[in-house]
């Protein structure tokens, strides 16, 4: 790629839902799993098993609250419930203590940490992601980031969309926020994407950066981390140790460049199969939010996130024992028909009301404004330099595929004419 050197086997190898690395998500898996979900919700709202069992999946799992094979397993699928249990922190926890022969459960980053906590950390890192500080995302990293991609590609015909561009954009913002060279961001996500087999070659990169922020802070992410002040449970205030950091930087780097690659391209195959929509961004780029937002509620790229039940309780009907794995299937959820019509139609014209595609509750996505930030604008960009693009007719249709990451299998268009 011009002006930015990455390696497009490697991007093609690390962001493929088909390959090895997305094996333990179920990446393969081509089946359509709404009808099931809707079969499930019309006979009750929780289940027991996980959603993965429940679609026919006997593959080797690898996700939040998955395998834990000692553990009983429910999931939710109609709305009202899987907000319940996003929200309701006290009974539903993130991580609890492991039972006899299961694995240390993580306790990196703000995502595997419950109550008062959870809350206090992610007060740190929030200021940096609040919706006004979308321009800060924009001018440092996602603007540049998106036009040297542009560039790259656009005097081809033909291009896929999901590799060239969904992919690149989110990877570079938040490598680039913790001040991680373009030459390293392959690396990376190689790391992230390991199941944790190789983290140490996270801090071998982010060690040395972290004590050059701590002697001199610049304006990005990593120096308000390594700036970042909490009260331990003694009482006294410390500055996070760089393990805090790292745990915090696996998070964001993890989450920040796999979901919106993933989102981005099934809100461009949507869009692009969809010409009135695509006539209506066309003629108003304001309208990209309403594509955005429904392409999150229609196909959320991760589908399903689960708690583990802090007390026996009842859940739609169903017992619970403490300790049991709450899987809430936010994808089912974003289509209860009891809280929208015609749910199965991605349709940007509804109305707009809110959906569980970022969670819900103290959980809720932290990057969610920069996720909204990077596929408004990237594909706002695309329209801007190619008024013919479309879907190429000679290319086989992308698919939706993946159990618990989502996403097209392509997006090849063709840019029709070059650039305006
Ligand atoms: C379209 C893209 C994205 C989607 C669909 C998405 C989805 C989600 C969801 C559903 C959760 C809640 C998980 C749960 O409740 O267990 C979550 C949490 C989180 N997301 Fe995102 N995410 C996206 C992009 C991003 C980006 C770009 C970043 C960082 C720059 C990010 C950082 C996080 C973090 C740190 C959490 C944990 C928050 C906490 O535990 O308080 N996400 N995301």
């Amino acid at each position: 790629m011009t002006g930015l050197s990455l390696d497009r086997a490697r991007i093609r190898r690390l962001f493929d839902l088909s390959g090895d690395v997305y094996a333990t998500r179920g990446g393969t898996f081509a089946t359509d799993p709404y009808p099931t979900f809707h079969r499930l919700r019309e006979t009750g709202p929780v289940h027991p098993g996980a959603p993965h069992e429940a679609l026919g999946w006997t593959g080797d799992v690898f996700f939040q609250g998955l395998p834990y094979p000692q553990r009983p397993h429910v999931s939710a699928y109609d709305y009202g419930t899987c907000a319940t249990v996003l929200k309701d922190d006290r009974r539903f926890l993130t991580s609890v203590p492991p039972l006899p022969g299961e694995p240390p459960m993580v306790d990196a980053g703000i995502l595997f940490m419950n109550g008062t906590r959870h809350r206090d950390y992610r007060t740190l890192v929030q200021p940096s992601f609040v919706p006004g500080r979308a321009v800060w995302w924009l001018d440092n990293w996602i603007s540049t980031t998106v036009h040297q991609l542009i560039e790259a590609f656009q005097h081809d015909d033909t291009v896929d969309l999901n590799v060239e561009l969904c992919a690149v954009i989110p990877l570079l913002t938040i490598t680039g926020s913790f001040g991680i060279g373009v030459d390293e961001a392959l690396e990376v996500r190689a790391v992230v994407t390991s199941d944790g087999q190789d983290a140490g070659a996270l801090a071998r990169l982010l060690v040395p950066i972290i004590a050059a922020r701590r002697e001199e802070p610049r304006d990005d992410l990593i120096s308000v981390l390594v700036q970042a002040e909490v009260t331990g449970e003694d009482g006294v205030v410390h500055r996070l140790t760089d393990q805090e950091v790292l745990g915090f930087a696996f998070l964001l780097l993890a989450a920040g460049s796999g979901t919106t690659w993933k989102q981005m391209g099934i809100t461009l195959v949507a869009l692009l199969q969809h010409p009135e929509a695509l006539a209506a961004a066309r003629e108003d780029r304001g309208f990209l939010r309403n594509v955005v937002e429904e392409s999150l509620r229609w196909t959320p790229t991760d589908p399903v996130f689960a708690r583990f039940a802090a007390e026996d309780c009842e859940l739609g009907g169903v017992d619970v024992p403490a300790g049991a794995v709450v899987h809430a299937c936010l994808a089912a959820a974003n289509r209860d028909p009891s809280r929208w019509e015609r749910p199965d139609e991605f349709d940007p014209f509804r109305p707009m009301k809110p959906h569980l595609g970022f969670g819900h509750g103290p959980h809720t996505c932290l990057g969610m404004h920069v996720a909204r930030a990077e596929m408004t604008h990237g594909i706002g960009a695309l329209l801007d330099r190619f008024a013919g693009m479309r879907l190429d007719p000679d290319a086989h249709a992308p698919r939706i595929i993946g159990l618990y990451e989502r996403g097209p299998d392509a997006v090849p268009v063709r840019l029709g004419g070059g650039p305006r």
